[in-house]
């Protein structure tokens, strides 16, 4: 009796402690940005609160981001194996380029790059890389710059964001930005790459946004890659008009809208010809050449009897870089030159005829084409380092093709 007693006392004034001490956890942690105690410097915690800060008011946008790309943009074993590469290099001198994108609050603390560096390489980050506050305390982007140069204000505690007539909370401020629904905003990381200054005009992965049909009928990447939707913008508020933060492009649906395939067999006696009319639907060049191995491959693919493969073949689109040496390189910091340029430009279309020997001893054949996302090539050096970075190692899914349209046609093999 008297033993348990003590216990549930015991067990009852734990109890008190734990609440006390989240209540008091709870009250240091309600400002989002972290108080300003006397004249502690602005730190990188306090100017660039992480997601998780932002989640508490705002879980629906937190979900959404979470599974996009941009959540994990210092992840990948591809971009680790990429950043140690580009560091080793004799470019690799500005320790910070590479974390201007994936990680931009480095740009206001670059004394700490190294952090960056060693949070990237552990493999598992609990620094954010592209997260909210990384777009949301963006004021300005000055085009002018190549690439674009983002200002940042980490000074007045406000959060830039589409509305005019937000509502007021406790834990920031609110101020609209026009530059929201502007592709500025992307274009800031999107549209070229300081690694690939020596290329000159070329280093321009979008191609031409500014001369482009979408733009002059009003698109901004916004309306594909951050659709419209109705929800909650922040918990429990009203339903109004929100933006969709899952970012899509090569993971969701989005990709059905990439390109379209047009496919036509003549079967000639001895001799077949197949035509692939491969029409791009996106507004600019398809893939973007960042990372450098980024390509987009059309499989043709011939099964005659038995559905036994009788001839395959197949078109790369991407570009192959030279580096200083006269070599091809897969990195485009290496590059001094493009050798190749096959990417789609923007809703270009691309006509593409196969020859092959009919097929014998069946009275069919298919005919299977696909526009894939390429898998990661590269130097074996380089495979083997991305393949020893992941823990899932050669089934990491930087090695898998993603499928964006496929055509199959069964065709009679006509006397
Ligand atoms: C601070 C730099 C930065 C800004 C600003 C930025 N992005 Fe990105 N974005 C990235 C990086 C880095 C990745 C690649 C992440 C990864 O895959 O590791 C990416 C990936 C993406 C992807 C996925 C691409 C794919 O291959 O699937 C889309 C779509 C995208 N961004 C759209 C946008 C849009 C739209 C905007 C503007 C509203 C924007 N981004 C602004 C850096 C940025
Ligand atoms: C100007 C902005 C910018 C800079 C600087 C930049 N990147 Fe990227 N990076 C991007 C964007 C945007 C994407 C997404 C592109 C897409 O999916 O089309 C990306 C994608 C990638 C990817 C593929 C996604 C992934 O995480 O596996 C790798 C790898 C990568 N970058 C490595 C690097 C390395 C290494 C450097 C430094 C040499 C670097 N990047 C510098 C903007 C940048
Ligand atoms: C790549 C840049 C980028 C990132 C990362 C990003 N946002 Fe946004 N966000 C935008 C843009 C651009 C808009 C406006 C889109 C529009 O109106 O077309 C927006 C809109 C919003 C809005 C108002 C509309 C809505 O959908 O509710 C809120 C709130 C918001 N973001 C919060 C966040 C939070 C929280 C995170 C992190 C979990 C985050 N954002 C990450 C660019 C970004
Ligand atoms: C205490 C709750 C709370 C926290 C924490 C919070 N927000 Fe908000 N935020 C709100 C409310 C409420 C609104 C108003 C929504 C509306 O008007 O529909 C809002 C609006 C916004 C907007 C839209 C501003 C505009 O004018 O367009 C953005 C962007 C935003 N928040 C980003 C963030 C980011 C990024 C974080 C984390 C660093 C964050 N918020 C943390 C409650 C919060
Ligand atoms: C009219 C719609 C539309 C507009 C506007 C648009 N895109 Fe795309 N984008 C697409 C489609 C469709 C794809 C290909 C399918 C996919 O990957 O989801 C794509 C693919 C992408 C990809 C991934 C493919 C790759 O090769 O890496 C990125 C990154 C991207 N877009 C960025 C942007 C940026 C940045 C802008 C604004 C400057 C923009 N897009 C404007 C429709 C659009």
């Amino acid at each position: 009796m008297m033993v348990r007693d003590s216990i549930s006392e015991r067990t009852s004034r734990r109890m008190i402690v734990v609440v006390l001490t989240l209540f008091l956890l709870q009250g240091l942690s309600n400002g989002t940005f972290a108080q300003e105690t006397g004249k502690s410097p602005n730190t990188l915690e306090k100017a660039f609160p992480s997601a998780s800060k932002c989640k508490r008011c705002h879980e629906r946008v937190f979900e959404e981001w979470e599974t996009s790309p941009l959540a994990r943009s210092i992840h990948s074993p591809a971009f680790r194996a990429s950043l140690d590469m580009f560091l080793a290099s004799p470019v690799g001198k500005d320790k910070a380029q590479c974390f201007r994108c994936h990680a931009p609050h480095v740009r206001e603390f670059p004394d700490q790059v190294q952090h960056f560096i060693d949070e990237a390489k552990s493999g598992d980050p609990l620094l954010d890389g592209v997260a909210c506050a990384q777009c949301h305390l963006i004021k300005q982007v000055d085009r002018t710059k190549h690439p674009p140069e983002p200002t940042y204000d980490i000074e007045s505690k406000t959060l830039y964001g589409p509305y005019r007539d937000f509502v007021p909370n406790l834990a920031h401020q609110s101020m609209e930005l026009g530059l929201f629904q502007q592709s500025d905003l992307c274009l800031n990381c999107h549209q070229s790459v300081p690694s690939a200054a020596n290329l000159g005009k070329t280093n321009d992965l979008l191609g031409g946004w500014d001369q482009n049909k979408a733009v002059k009928s009003g698109k901004e990447c916004q309306t594909c890659h951050m659709p419209e939707q109705i929800g909650e913008s922040a918990n429990g508020e009203k339903k109004r008009k929100v933006a969709n933060h899952t970012f899509p492009g090569r993971v969701g649906k989005l990709r059905q809208e990439a390109a379209k395939l047009d496919v036509q067999t003549r079967v000639e006696g001895e001799k077949t010809t197949v035509t692939v009319k491969v029409q791009s639907l996106v507004p600019h060049s398809l893939p973007a050449t960042h990372p450098a191995w980024a390509s987009l491959l059309l499989d043709l693919d011939i099964k005659g009897k038995n559905l036994k493969t009788v001839f395959t073949d197949k078109r790369v689109y991407g570009r192959v870089y030279q580096d200083s040496k006269g070599r091809k390189t897969s990195f485009d910091f290496e590059a001094v030159k493009v050798l190749e340029d096959t990417v789609l430009k923007a809703e270009e279309m691309r006509v593409e005829t196969f020859t092959f020997s009919t097929p014998k001893d069946t009275k069919t054949f298919d005919v299977e084409v696909t526009l894939n996302y390429a898998p990661l090539t590269g130097p074996p050096a380089f495979i083997q380092r991305v393949e020893a970075e992941s823990s899932r190692g050669s089934m990491d899914p930087v090695f898998q093709p993603i499928e964006i349209v496929k055509y199959v046609e069964n065709i009679p093999v006509t006397k």
